[in-house]
């Protein structure tokens, strides 16, 4: 009897090592958000997680993926299921690029050099932003994967073309010009803890240091953080004194930044540029005028305008005025493989991921970006079957609907 029941009882062996031990039972996004926010300290984890005042537009990107439903088709022969697409001009196992995101070492010690590695592995087009932790040649000495470089207009355009001339040398395909944050967006959250970045370790931070230990080790252990690919460059703060983030970006950014500069930047960089940020068809409209490679449909995951609109609502209309001239990336609550088939259907080239990939580094480090990479690539395969699309251009406007 004991041998029967033994013959078909299984358990699982216990996994010994904790972080895959975390990750094994992380079976979506938010899993891994809620993985992060016990990891990590409340004000580093709310500056993750948290949008610009009400949080309206936040809540909006995830809520308009939730209002659209699929038309599946059956019977296709859905044995071969291939997601590989071509983004500006290279080709893609995924129609996936992991967005640039502030400070990513306060996630991890390893922090953009985790992400960079991940993506490499995932074949996955990896943006480093202005305000990186790591530096554009850190980032390239660990990772030979597609890499594209974010800029700020900073007051300093000596430093933009700086940057700019660095990330050509080190093999970045592609410049993203964030349009959106002419002044910074009000996080409410962070106004109410008095959060200042880099996180100070003071007496404020030492019942959190307390309660989160690895996470505060990691910090300690590790050399300061600081904005390391303008910390060499003297007219600019490096990032390394605790300061409110909007200080900083009001005092070190340009608000007058208008399509003049896009450009200029032309001027400076003969790579694809993509201007992230553009939240209207007009703007989407200028965008193909000044012949940039591509737009990301973006309100920088609602920490900027609160108000503006839901990101995939805004695909199917820029898709129909623009949709061939220019590549239409959209970048904004995407929590699921489904999500990409979603916005691919409405007619953009990609989509792109910040607070999947950082939740996932906040859980489980380097590993956690892997396991959501892959999570995010069997998501799109299985929808992709289950909707009856063997390739990326099966994917049509007929296989979703919105939700009335
Ligand atoms: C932010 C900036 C750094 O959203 O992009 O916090």
């Amino acid at each position: 009897m004991i041998e029967t029941v033994r013959s078909v009882v299984r358990f699982k062996p216990i996994e010994l090592d904790p972080v895959e031990r975390r990750l094994s039972r992380a079976a979506d996004v938010g899993d891994l958000r809620r993985i992060a926010r016990r990891r990590l300290p409340a004000g580093v984890f709310d500056y993750i997680d948290g949008g610009a005042e009400d949080e309206r537009s936040l809540d909006a990107n995830v809520a308009g993926f939730e209002r659209l439903e699929f038309r599946p088709r059956v019977l296709r022969d859905v044995s071969k299921i291939d997601t590989s697409t071509a983004l500006l001009g290279q080709p893609r196992p995924l129609p996936l690029v992991l967005s640039p995101t502030g400070f990513t070492r306060i996630a991890d010690p390893e922090g953009e050099l985790a992400v960079a590695r991940a993506a490499a592995r995932a074949g996955v087009p990896y943006s480093l932003s202005t305000m990186g932790t790591r530096s554009i040649e850190e980032v390239a000495a660990v990772s030979d994967g597609p890499k594209w470089f974010q800029v700020y207009t900073w007051k300093d355009r000596g430093l933009v073309k700086d940057l700019a001339d660095r990330a050509a040398a080190a093999g970045y395909e592609a410049i993203l010009l964030t349009v959106d944050t002419a002044v910074l967006g009000r996080r409410e959250r962070d106004v109410r803890r008095g959060y200042t970045l880099p996180p100070k370790i003071g007496l404020d931070t030492i019942v959190d240091g307390v309660l989160h230990p690895s996470w505060t080790l990691g910090l300690l252990r590790n050399e300061p953080i600081t904005f390391a690919s303008v910390a060499s460059n003297n007219t600019a703060s490096d990032g390394s004194t605790a300061v409110s983030l909007a200080e900083y970006m009001n005092a070190q950014f340009d608000a007058a930044l208008s399509w003049r500069d896009v450009e200029w930047l032309q001027s400076v960089w003969s790579g694809p540029i993509v201007l992230k940020g553009i939240q209207t068809v007009a703007d989407a409209k200028l965008a193909v005028e000044v012949g940039v490679a591509g737009i990301a449909l973006s309100n920088h995951g609602g920490r900027q305008l609160d108000g503006a609109p839901s990101i995939i609502e805004l695909v199917e209309p820029v898709a129909q005025e623009v949709g061939g001239s220019i590549e239409i990336l959209c970048d904004g609550g995407i929590r699921r493989g489904s999500d990409i088939v979603k916005a691919l259907a409405l007619g953009a080239t990609g989509c792109m991921i910040g607070r999947a990939y950082l939740y996932a580094l906040g859980a489980g480090g380097e590993r956690g970006v892997d396991h959501v990479l892959r999570f995010l690539a069997d998501g799109m395969e299985r929808t992709m079957a289950l909707t009856g699309c063997q390739q990326v251009s099966d994917i049509t406007r007929d296989h979703v609907t919105w939700r009335t």
